[in-house]
């Protein structure tokens, strides 16, 4: 018997940080009684498991792209009640789906919402490495060399070091620079603390791409469902997840 977040993420409903956060704000019952622990063992054949009061029996899966705005945080709850993405949802959709990765709150541009836990899990696992691209503004000109330590990666000021990515400049007006950077990990606030390792500000950030999906002429604060094709892409790369997963398992399998 697993934890009652975990179940739900399981059945596809949320991720379990967000189900967590459910399970915290009193939405979550298990056989009639409000459930306050994510922990509180349950088991989804035997148990009736309910989220605001609608049973949870594996929902329907559902796949978005939004273009955020920048200034909108994305989480399910501000303690301080600032606006969140949640916001511009479906309200038929908003209790189930959860954002896929996050984009900080002054980051615009795509961002993926599911209730697909294993392909929300398999678009952000960095052993997986689904490709990522934004497009950054810096105050000032960026020299070939550096545009080079970004492609064959910088030490972050915590010490870590970034993968190899891909980098070029775009036109861009007299003072500033727009960059098109593709990063196949997803650091906290990687982009921006790449520029910093780089000796630049990031003044203005906006992902057009995640994997198979491109933000393309989504109006900024709209959604709209995934394309057949999309969603297969996606959850190849689920199935690619699920079999690496597989492999690691293995008795003998060497960590990577
Ligand atoms: N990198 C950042 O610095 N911020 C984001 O929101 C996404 C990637």
């Amino acid at each position: 018997m697993h934890g009652i977040a975990r179940v739900l993420s399981k059945l596809g409903v949320a991720s379990r940080t967000v189900a967590a956060d459910f399970i915290a704000s009193g939405r979550v019952s298990l056989n009639g009684r409000v459930s306050r622990d994510p922990e509180e063992p349950a088991d989804a054949r035997r148990d009736r498991i309910e989220l605001d009061g609608r049973p949870v029996t594996g929902a329907a899966p559902v796949y978005l792209a939004m273009h955020k705005p920048a200034g909108l945080l994305t989480t399910a709850h501000d303690p301080q009640g600032r606006p969140t993405v949640y916001g511009l949802l479906p309200l038929d959709l908003a209790s189930w789906v959860f954002p896929v990765g996050r984009l900080d709150g002054p980051t615009s541009g795509l961002l993926l919402f599911t209730n697909d836990a294993a392909a929300g899990d398999a678009l952000t696992n960095p052993d997986i490495g689904v490709p990522k691209t934004y497009e950054l503004k810096v105050k000032r000109k960026v020299t070939a060399e550096e545009i080079e330590a970004l492609q064959k990666g910088v030490e972050l000021e915590d010490g870590t070091l970034t993968r190899p990515a891909q980098c070029r400049v775009l036109p861009s007006a007299p003072g500033s620079t727009w960059l098109e950077l593709t990063i196949r990990e997803g650091k906290n606030r990687q982009v921006r603390r790449m520029g910093l390792a780089i000796g630049h500000e990031v003044v203005k950030l906006h992902r057009t791409r995640v994997g198979p999906v491109e933000l393309g002429e989504l109006p900024v604060g709209k959604c709209r469902p995934l394309t057949p094709a999309e969603i297969r892409a996606i959850k190849a790369i689920g199935r690619v997840s699920a079999q690496r997963a597989k492999r690691k398992d293995r008795p003998g399998a060497t960590p990577s």
